[in-house]
């Protein structure tokens, strides 16, 4: 017997009440035997993911736990960039015989001829499009699949009501305290304040930072910069420092690392800024000096976050706690594996004072030993810490 299958995709990121009512009403509608539920993958490098795809994915399953359910790790365990015509297809040679429906929302129709090989969609599913806005009325879309889509196969259309509510206002009530019940289900609810999922969303301006900081940087770097991010606000929580000024200060901190060197000079002398004969020669120096200029100039930062870049690099004496956070979230992050490092994070478990001592005789050794010169406010940062030692 042939049955109907649905596959319906998005980022469900929490599922939420508009996607459980949508998927009951499909299956209702289409008369499925099955709904398959496919979370996309969030490529790290392209969206500022706001949980863990096992989050996705079990927030999923608590959302929808009746049979006619299927929550599938397809595209999450592909990951990368899914193309629904590799998801089509996959579920094609599972289901060979049934009827496939893929749903998309009319906005999508009306550019689904845009879509990667589109035709072979249509070719391998019937398109179900959820008619959600009442102001393109049911005929000119009909019309439109008329015109444009039918040719190369199926496609039809199902007036819907919407809940009005969407995944980022969920994530924006969990992150201002406020409850989300009824948005989401019970069970959805209870997950994500188990496990303090969206608590420490990113605020508007991080995620304006944070674009332009992968703009400018290669993977490498920007996963760098998101790694010395956490780990900064894991030390700040360690040593009572403002969490969210260490995160904001770890993604911006190498913001201006793969800057040209004339770029940067254009940087300095639009500026103003005097560099002595041992800082023009040391260029490793400059992206944390540009980067605190550039940072100055384009966002609205705080004093201690713009200081907490500019002194990343070198150190100096007198440092605050943020601009040590920084200073010691650089060395530690996640990313970070070159001998010693393990110690350097025991360290910081401890004491910020015995990490930077390490960082910076770390630092000191280093460039003596590549016959590089040692910026003085390194050695006054070391020279401090050794004298105040108790
Ligand atoms: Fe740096
Ligand atoms: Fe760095």
């Amino acid at each position: 017997m042939k049955n109907n299958i649905g596959i319906f995709g998005g980022s469900f990121d929490p599922m939420h009440s508009g996607h459980i009512k949508l998927a009951k009403f499909l299956v209702k509608e289409l008369e499925l035997s099955k709904l398959i539920i496919v979370p996309a993958a969030m490529s790290p490098f392209k969206n500022v993911s706001h949980s863990a795809d096992k989050d996705r994915l079990e927030m999923c399953r608590l959302s929808l736990p009746e049979a006619c359910f299927e929550i599938s790790d397809f595209e999450i365990s592909r990951g990368g960039v899914s193309y629904s015509v590799d998801t089509v297809s996959h579920f094609r040679e599972a289901y060979p015989q049934d009827e496939l429906y893929l749903i998309i929302g009319e906005d999508q129709l009306l550019i689904f001829d845009k879509w990667f090989r589109w035709k072979d969609i249509l070719k391998t599913v019937t398109l179900a499009a959820v008619k959600r806005n009442d102001e393109t009325s049911l005929s000119s879309l009909e019309e439109f699949a008329d015109k444009n889509l039918r040719a190369f196969g199926r496609v039809v259309l199902l007036p819907f009501e919407p809940l009005e509510v969407s995944s980022t206002e969920i994530r924006g009530k969990i992150k201002n305290g406020e409850s989300v019940a009824g948005l989401v289900s019970p069970e959805t609810e209870d997950y994500i304040i188990k496990n303090g999922l969206y608590k420490n969303e990113m605020n508007e301006l991080d995620s304006i930072i944070l674009a332009d900081v992968r703009e400018r940087l290669s993977d490498f770097r920007y996963n760098h910069s998101l790694c010395v991010a956490e780990a900064a606000r894991k030390l700040a929580l360690r040593f009572g420092g403002d969490e969210k000024k260490a995160y904001t200060a770890g993604i911006a901190h190498d913001i201006l690392k793969e800057l040209p060197a004339e770029e940067a000079e254009k940087l300095f002398e639009e500026a103003g800024a005097v560099l002595t004969p041992l800082e023009k020669h040391s260029k490793k120096l400059w992206h944390a000096m540009a980067g605190e200029i550039y940072l100055r100039k384009h966002y609205p930062l705080p004093e201690d976050i713009l200081s907490a870049v500019r002194w990343h690099t070198t150190g100096k004496e007198n440092m605050t706690l943020l601009e040590k956070i920084i200073f010691v979230a650089d060395f530690i992050s996640d990313d970070r594996d070159y001998n010693g490092v393990e110690e350097m994070r025991e360290r910081a478990k401890t004491s910020l004072e015995l990490a930077m001592e390490e960082g910076l005789r770390f630092t000191i050794e280093d460039l003596s030993r590549e016959c590089r010169p040692i910026h003085p406010d390194t050695l006054s940062a070391y020279n401090q810490i050794i004298l105040e030692r108790k």
